[in-house]
């Protein structure tokens, strides 16, 4: 029995060596002819509604793309997105994500009317009294993220100068279980829509 587990494991292990190379330049091909029209040929989308792809970890973006093309992600306009890359292969998806993690983020701004010391405050400290912890300590001091952690977690998404509104509604959606991810289901449900939107315009201006 101990025989078949460690053969497991090697296998395993092999398997993630020898997970196929990107190709940028395919993907750039990708990026330019089907994802541009919404999220922008740098990733910089300056529509809302489409999140900033460029240099978000390629592990996390072949992920959530390959989540929306599967329909197991449905928040916002998903479904929209679904048609688009339901012939992409895993290849395809991987290469155009490897292309926008290789863009340069735009940073955006934070409006100083819509409270943004209480957004600096969780997203540096975190709330001590109702448990939310420092956003900071996952998605980095200028929101950055870190890339590929460990088994389960693929990586913690770059957050810096994202959308506020499409944070907000990300956040809405970890609080309603639309969206599943056992960390920001637990950090979500217990922040009030204030927090939610004050923290979320602090991370638009955040880079
Ligand atoms: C018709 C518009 C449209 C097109 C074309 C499109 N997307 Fe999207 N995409 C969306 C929308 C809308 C969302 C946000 C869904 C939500 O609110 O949860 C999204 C979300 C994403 C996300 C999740 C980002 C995050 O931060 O979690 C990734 C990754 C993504 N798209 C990749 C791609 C790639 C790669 C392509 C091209 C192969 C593409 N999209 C083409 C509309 C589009
Ligand atoms: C313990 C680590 C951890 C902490 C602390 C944390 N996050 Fe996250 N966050 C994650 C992980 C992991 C994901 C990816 C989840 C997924 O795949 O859906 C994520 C995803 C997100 C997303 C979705 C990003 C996107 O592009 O769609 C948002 C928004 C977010 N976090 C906001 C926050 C905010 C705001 C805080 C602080 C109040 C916070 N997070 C604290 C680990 C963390």
């Amino acid at each position: 029995m101990k025989r078949f587990t460690l053969l497991g494991l090697a296998l395993a292990v092999t398997a993630a060596a020898a997970a196929p190379k990107a190709d940028i330049a395919k993907g750039k091909e990708i990026a330019n002819t089907i994802c541009a029209a919404c999220h922008a040929a740098d990733g910089n989308s300056g529509i809302a509604m489409y999140p900033k792809l460029s240099a978000q970890h390629a592990q996390y973006l072949f992920v959530q793309t390959k989540e929306i093309k599967e329909g197991k992600r449905t928040t916002g306009a998903a479904a929209a997105m679904m048609p688009l890359v339901a012939s992409l292969s895993d290849q395809d998806m991987r290469n155009v994500a490897a292309f926008y993690a290789t863009q340069f983020p735009k940073p955006g701004e934070t409006n100083p009317k819509e409270n943004p010391e209480l957004g600096a405050k969780i997203y540096r400290g975190g709330l001590a009294d109702k448990k939310i912890p420092a956003c900071m300590s996952c998605h980095g001091p200028n929101g950055a993220g870190i890339p590929a952690g460990g088994t389960d977690i693929l990586a913690y998404p770059r957050l810096g100068g994202q959308h506020k509104a499409y944070i907000v509604d990300q956040m809405k959606a970890y609080q309603s279980g639309q969206r599943k991810n056992n960390i920001m289901n637990d950090i979500a449900g217990r922040m009030t829509n204030e927090e939610l939107k004050a923290v979320a315009n602090f991370i638009q201006g955040l880079h």
